[in-house]
Formats: structure tokens, C-alpha cells, sequence
């Protein structure tokens, strides 16, 4: 049960459900959810009740997300490509093309609109390769451990040592890609457009907020839960 000594990052991996209400109050419950939920809500500056309440109303909605703890790894890594990196992999081309289209359009009043299609430029690469290197390295691996050892068959070679090797890689990066989309939020107020702002640039900052949202949830799948059951299996079996 989720307690205001709990930390964030606990109660989501305890209630998957509770990702919601962190979302929506824009508490970090991945990267940065390593904190007593107390705590999260006095740096949000959010009434704790207020967040506890919701979390208690959001287990007993009916909706259960998956729960990854317990699903096979392949099926697991499959479940990610197939929805956060192929949404990563979509959604990209489009941000830098709203992005161009409202600093075009908007970029010398909004000064800020060029500073967020920079970070945009930037981040896209370096995510891009982070999906690559966990499709043909480090998930491929993951699962042949898996594979290998539930037919008691040979460790799968790898060119890394030990897994928490590359993981130490993946979440630097994670972290990286938070801080990016982090500074992004903080440009964008929040993602909040002018009142007078056109439809090209609502749309453009909806599509920040969702890609954010996407990210957060990614990584959490990924650093909270996948990674740590890895590591768990490659150590059990060294
Ligand atoms: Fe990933
Ligand atoms: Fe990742």
C-alpha cells in the first residue's frame, strides 16, 4: 500500500496503475522516482492527500496494466520495441516537422520555439541509437539468457561481460534523454501554448507532452523493472 514514506518509484512498480496519477501531476515515477512520495508532492508544491487519494481511486478503476514483473523477458522486450520504440521511431520525423513548421512561423516572437527545435535536433540521433543498441545487442542477449537458461543450455556469448555492463550504458542515456525532455517541459512552461497560439503549434506541444509522457513510461518498464530482472538472472547463473 502506498504510504507518504513510500518511494515513487516503489508504488509504481507495486501499482501499475498509480503510473496515471503520477502523469498526471507530473510527478518523475522513472528516472527520478527514486524519492518518498512525500517528498515528490512538496517539490511539486501538490497537497500529499490529494495524490494518495487518487492512487487509492486509480487500483480500484479496473484497469490493471500488464505486470511485467512476472511475464517472460522475450515477451517482455518484444512489448517494448513493438509499442515505445516503434512510437519513438514514428514520432520523431513529426516533432521536427511541427517544430520547423512553428519556428517558421512563430520563431522570432517566441524565442523559445528555436531553443526547443535545437534540443529536438539533438535528442532525436542519440535515441535513435539507444533503440538500435538495445534491439541488436542488449535485448537479443537478455532473451537468449533467458532462452538458454530455462533448457539448462550454454550462457549466450556476449561482448560485454557481464549485463550490467551495458545497462550502466542504457540508463546514462535514459537519464540523458530525461534531462533533454526535461528542459524541454521547463522551455514550454509545461507545454502550455499562448492563447492566441494556431493549431500547428497546440498541436506541436501536445505532441512534446505525449512524447514525454511515452518516455517516461519506457523507461520506467525498462530501468524499474527489465534491466533489474536481467541483472537478477545473469548474476544467479554467473
Ligand atoms: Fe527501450
Ligand atoms: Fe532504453
Amino acid at each position: 500500500m502506498a504510504t507518504p514514506q513510500t518511494t515513487v518509484r516503489d508504488i509504481a512498480l507495486e501499482q501499475p496503475a498509480s503510473i496515471r496519477v503520477f502523469e498526471k501531476f507530473g510527478i518523475d515515477y522513472c528516472c527520478g522516482g527514486r524519492k518518498p512520495l512525500a517528498e515528490a508532492c512538496k517539490e511539486h508544491m501538490i497537497e500529499l492527500n490529494t495524490v494518495l487519494k487518487a492512487i487509492e481511486e486509480a487500483a480500484g478503476t479496473g484497469e490493471h496494466p500488464c505486470n511485467w514483473t512476472a511475464e517472460p523477458l522475450e515477451t517482455f522486450c518484444s512489448h517494448i520495441v513493438a509499442t515505445h520504440h516503434a512510437y519513438i521511431r514514428a514520432e520523431l520525423p513529426r516533432l521536427k516537422m511541427l517544430a520547423q513548421k512553428v519556428v517558421s512561423r512563430h520563431g522570432n516572437t517566441c524565442l523559445e520555439l528555436g531553443q526547443i527545435q535545437q534540443l529536438i535536433q539533438l535528442l532525436g540521433p542519440d535515441l535513435l541509437q539507444h533503440l538500435d543498441k538495445e534491439e541488436m545487442v542488449l535485448f537479443p542477449y537478455i532473451t537468449n539468457l533467458e532462452r538458454n537458461l530455462a533448457s539448462c543450455g550454454p550462457r549466450p556469448l556476449g561482448c560485454f561481460g557481464a549485463v550490467r555492463n551495458p545497462i550502466r550504458m542504457m540508463i546514462a542515456e535514459h537519464d540523458a534523454a530525461g534531462k533533454t525532455m526535461a528542459e524541454i517541459r521547463w522551455l514550454s512552461r509545461g507545454f502550455s501554448t499562448p492563447e492566441w497560439a494556431c493549431p500547428t503549434y497546440r498541436g506541436f506541444y501536445h505532441a512534446l507532452a505525449e512524447f514525454e509522457k511515452d518516455l517516461h513510461q519506457h523507461v520506467h518498464l525498462e530501468n524499474n523493472i527489465l534491466f533489474p530482472r536481467a541483472i537478477e538472472l545473469d548474476e544467479s547463473s554467473a
